[in-house]
């Protein structure tokens, strides 16, 4: 039987399970939260959907961590958003102890899932996971480029007035101000954009793009996204329950592909069952290796502050 488990019932991970149960990825669905009950509620508003909606996923909600034994793939979403005033290493040092406590009962209760971190800092908390559990790294996975290109392909689709779907793009490194909307190889039905729009538009959707987390930070106030950053989350999951061979972008860790070994960065990889197949490694122009390179030296930084 499929099974997905995701930590965290706020937010992201409430999205996260609702986006599963529609899409049918897993036979049942478990949320964990350590706040009594909310996971139980949560989940339990979203089976009530069931009926309305035509879908069959079990879904259960629980404190109890034990819940997560036989899951295929677990997504970890439990920490908290930057509030105004914290600063990355703040959020850094509260969500490091999340990610630690949760990590501990992944490897105990779930020894042989897939783990996909969503945690904040991204690149900083799949590292600390991937140490924690000790899996392998093809099962520690970390969820920022499917939603950093998702949000790159919206914006190049609605400045040139086209099918969002029908936009390719991909946005390598750090799930922050030094990733890499690459221009060179956004296109639309194989058609480069660069022959689409004004090189100005451009500059300014990727702009946009590398501050889009921020962007909706400063319309809800109180929280960040979540509806795409779930589903995110959910297409990497799906990737790996159909063994679908799916090319996303993920954080992973690096063993050389792209000249950079020990670090976790957001590359394009083939995903399927077990999770990481391989990293679809390919020649960047001077530039493009530079702007990596800057994301590369803030992860490492980053990954030095949890002491790991
Ligand atoms: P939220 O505050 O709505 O939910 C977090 C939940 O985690 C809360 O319900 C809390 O009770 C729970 N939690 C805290 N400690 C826990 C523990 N030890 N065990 C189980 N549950 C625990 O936050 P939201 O909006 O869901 O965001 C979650 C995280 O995801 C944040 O760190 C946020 O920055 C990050 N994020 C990352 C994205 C990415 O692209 N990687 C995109 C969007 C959010
Ligand atoms: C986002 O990009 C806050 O990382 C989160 O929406």
């Amino acid at each position: 039987m499929a099974k997905l488990s995701i930590i965290g019932a706020g937010a992201v991970g409430t999205a996260a399970a609702h986006w599963a149960a529609v899409k049918g990825v897993a036979e049942e669905i478990v949320l964990i939260d350590i706040v009594p009950d909310l996971a139980k509620g949560k989940a339990l508003d979203i089976a009530q959907s069931a009926p309305v909606y035509g879908f069959s996923a079990r879904i259960l909600g629980t404190e109890d961590f034990s819940a997560l034994k036989d899951s295929e793939v677990v997504i970890l979403t439990a920490g908290r958003p930057r509030k105004p005033g914290m600063s990355r290493e703040d959020l850094l040092r509260v969500n490091l102890e999340i990610v630690r406590s949760c990590a501990e009962e992944v490897k105990r209760h779930a020894p042989d899932c897939v783990l996909i971190v969503v945690t904040n800092p991204i690149d900083a908390m799949v590292y600390a996971a991937f140490r924690i559990t000790g899996f392998p790294r093809e099962r520690v996975l970390g969820m920022a480029g499917v939603l950093d290109s998702a949000r790159y392909r919206y914006f190049l689709a609605e400045a040139l007035g086209v099918a969002p779907e029908d936009v390719q793009a991909l946005v390598m490194g750090i799930h922050g101000d030094h990733m890499l909307p690459l221009v060179r190889l956004a296109n639309v039905a194989g058609i480069p954009v660069t022959e689409l729009l004004p090189r100005e538009k451009i500059a300014e959707i990727v702009e946009r793009t590398r501050k889009g987390g921020g962007e909706i930070v400063s319309y809800l106030k109180t929280g960040s996204a979540f509806t795409t950053p779930g589903l995110s989350a959910v297409e990497m999951a799906e990737a790996i329950f159909r063994d679908a061979n799916r090319v996303l972008t993920c954080s992973v860790w690096l063993q050389g592909e792209f000249g950079f070994s020990e670090v976790f960065i957001g590359v394009p990889v083939v995903l399927g069952r077990g999770g990481l197949k391989r990293v679809l490694e390919f020649s960047l122009t001077p530039e493009e290796r530079e702007a990596l390179s800057a994301s590369v030296a803030e992860v490492k930084k980053q990954m030095h502050l949890t002491g790991l």
